[in-house]
């Protein structure tokens, strides 16, 4: 099944208005075969991009299914804690089920989550953001920025379109139109203007692309 088909869009197809997830099994399915087996490695190198050390609080911006903070939980270790947060019921429930005892889920969307000031040393987000309405991403970097330490440090990966034309067209045509996009015109100015200090930049292999940042001490 392609991924548009798994998503439910908000309003019309999915562009501007955004639009969640809301069949986790598919969802896993389909990325499983779009990672080309190699999800898990991926992951793992994000996990190790993100810098996370034992003991810290990980929030996981439209964590989906949870993978990225099954993959977290062990590295935080007993005393941290990861949360994911995503609009999509479905989503969290299976997230929910499948929880290590130090991940914790929230439904609520990326621009308000109700989580306390500087209540995060690491704030991650993937393949999320170009699924937010166009007018939440800047409410949502606010949100981010408001919810890590000084000093935290925040990574976003993002879907990269192959760069050979006719594999970028087939990949347009099965994914819809949000996933259309070069990374670097979707995050534009987003996480400078929130307030980060970008640190570096990269490509991961099987189609993302990552931003590091921190927000600067006091
Ligand atoms: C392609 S999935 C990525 C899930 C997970 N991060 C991963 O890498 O497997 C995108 C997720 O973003 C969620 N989402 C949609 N709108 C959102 C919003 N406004 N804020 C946060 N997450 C959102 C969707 O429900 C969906 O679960």
């Amino acid at each position: 099944m392609a991924l548009r088909g798994l998503v439910r869009a908000h309003g019309g197809e999915h562009g501007e208005a955004g639009g969640t997830l809301d069949h986790p099994r598919a969802y896993e399915l389909v990325a499983g075969l779009g990672f080309l087996g190699r999800r898990r490695e991926v992951f793992l190198r994000l996990a190790a991009l993100a810098g996370v050390r034992p003991g810290a609080r990980i929030l996981d911006v439209g964590c989906g299914t949870g993978y990225l903070t099954r993959i977290l939980a062990p590295v935080v270790d007993g005393e941290g804690e990861v949360v994911g947060l995503d609009p999509s019921e479905p989503m969290i429930d299976y997230a929910r089920r499948r929880a290590p005892a130090n991940c914790t889920y929230v439904v609520a969307g990326g621009r308000d989550t109700g989580l306390p000031d500087a209540s995060f040393d690491v704030v991650v987000s993937s393949l999320a953001v170009h699924h937010m309405p166009v007018n939440d991403r800047a409410p949502a970097f606010a949100e981010m920025f408001r919810v890590l330490r000084p000093g935290g440090r925040l990574l976003i990966a993002e879907f990269r379109p192959p760069s050979n034309r006719l594999t970028a067209a087939l990949t347009g045509h099965m994914t819809g139109p949000a996933m259309r996009h070069d990374p670097k015109d979707l995050l534009g100015t987003l996480i400078p203007d929130a307030g980060f200090k970008v640190d570096d930049e990269g490509d991961l292999p099987v189609l993302l692309s990552y931003v590091r940042a921190h927000k600067p001490a006091r």
